[in-house]
């Protein structure tokens, strides 16, 4: 030990090139933490750019006293770029960017229009739709769940498969309807046939309410899951309206089978 600390004399023998080695090591990783260009990279790295896998990776510093599920939660949200656009612009929910989404894609929101959103809560498509149609158009909406008050916007806090839902909902409309949304979704139970057809039931009882409250012409949103039974409702679609589509805007967390069906052209019985 002793010599090694006051080793300033040249030294000989078959132990010189080791101990170089072992003290070069030691210093750059013990003494001195990363070389210093590394440390340089890291503090400057842009935290702006949602495209930017350095800007996803924010962990969870109270963990240990949470449940595991709850972390996940937490830690996904954390990183998720569409949650922090959100935040930064205002809107009250992801699923904000979604609607913008299938907007740009299909042109469904315009000025004036009258548009029903079925499971609006906590607000994101409200917002949009609220904007977009303007103080000459109707937004309505429905969720079991409360929610703060959106401008230019009624919202019925009621479950809509309650058979009184859709009577209400016409009567706050006060005329036909250029657009139904549904983003309706109960939480996932995790199996994937019973959540399929939850949606799917959710998605038909929507439709039946498309079909009595839209103008001709008029448009509908629904979630569905991807790779399920939705042939039926896919066929009564195609059936109503002359243009059925199915979307997955980038918005949609692509670990998800979430995706959305968009039917155009409502086609009005006499
Ligand atoms: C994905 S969230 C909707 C998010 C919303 N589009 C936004 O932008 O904020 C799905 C919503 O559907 C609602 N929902 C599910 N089943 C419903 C039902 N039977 N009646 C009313 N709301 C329902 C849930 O309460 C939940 O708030």
């Amino acid at each position: 030990m002793e010599r090694r600390k006051s080793s300033s004399k040249p030294q000989t023998g078959p132990n010189l090139g080791r101990r170089k080695r072992v003290k070069k090591t030691n210093i750059s990783k013990t003494a001195l933490g990363e070389e210093p260009e590394k440390r340089q990279r890291k503090k400057s790295a842009p935290m702006r750019g949602d495209a930017n896998p350095r800007a996803l990776k924010v962990n969870v510093k109270t963990s240990k006293f949470r449940e595991l599920g709850s972390t996940l939660w937490l830690r996904r949200q954390l990183n998720d770029p569409y949650v922090r656009k959100a935040k930064a612009l205002g809107y009250r929910s992801r699923a904000a960017f979604k609607l913008l989404e299938l907007d740009e894609k299909f042109s469904l929101l315009k000025p004036g229009a009258r548009v029903v959103d079925l499971g609006c809560a906590p607000g994101g498509w409200c917002q949009v739709v609220a904007k977009a149609v303007g103080s000459k158009g109707k937004v309505v909406g429905i969720d079991y769940l409360a929610m703060p008050v959106v401008a230019g916007t009624d919202v019925l806090e009621m479950d809509f498969l309650d058979e009184a839902a859709p009577a209400r909902l016409t009567q706050m409309l006060g005329a036909e309807a250029d657009l139904v949304l549904s983003d309706m979704a109960e939480p996932t139970t995790g199996h994937k046939s019973t959540d399929h057809l939850r949606i799917v039931a959710l998605a038909e009882v929507a439709l039946d309410f498309a079909e009595d409250v839209l103008a001709p012409g008029g448009a509908f949103v629904c979630k569905v899951f991807a790779g399920g039974a939705e042939g039926e409702l896919l066929a009564r679609l195609r059936q109503k309206f002359t243009t059925v589509k199915h979307a997955k805007p980038k918005a949609s967390r692509s670990g998800s089978a979430e995706k959305y069906v968009v039917a155009v052209g409502f086609r009005k019985k006499p």
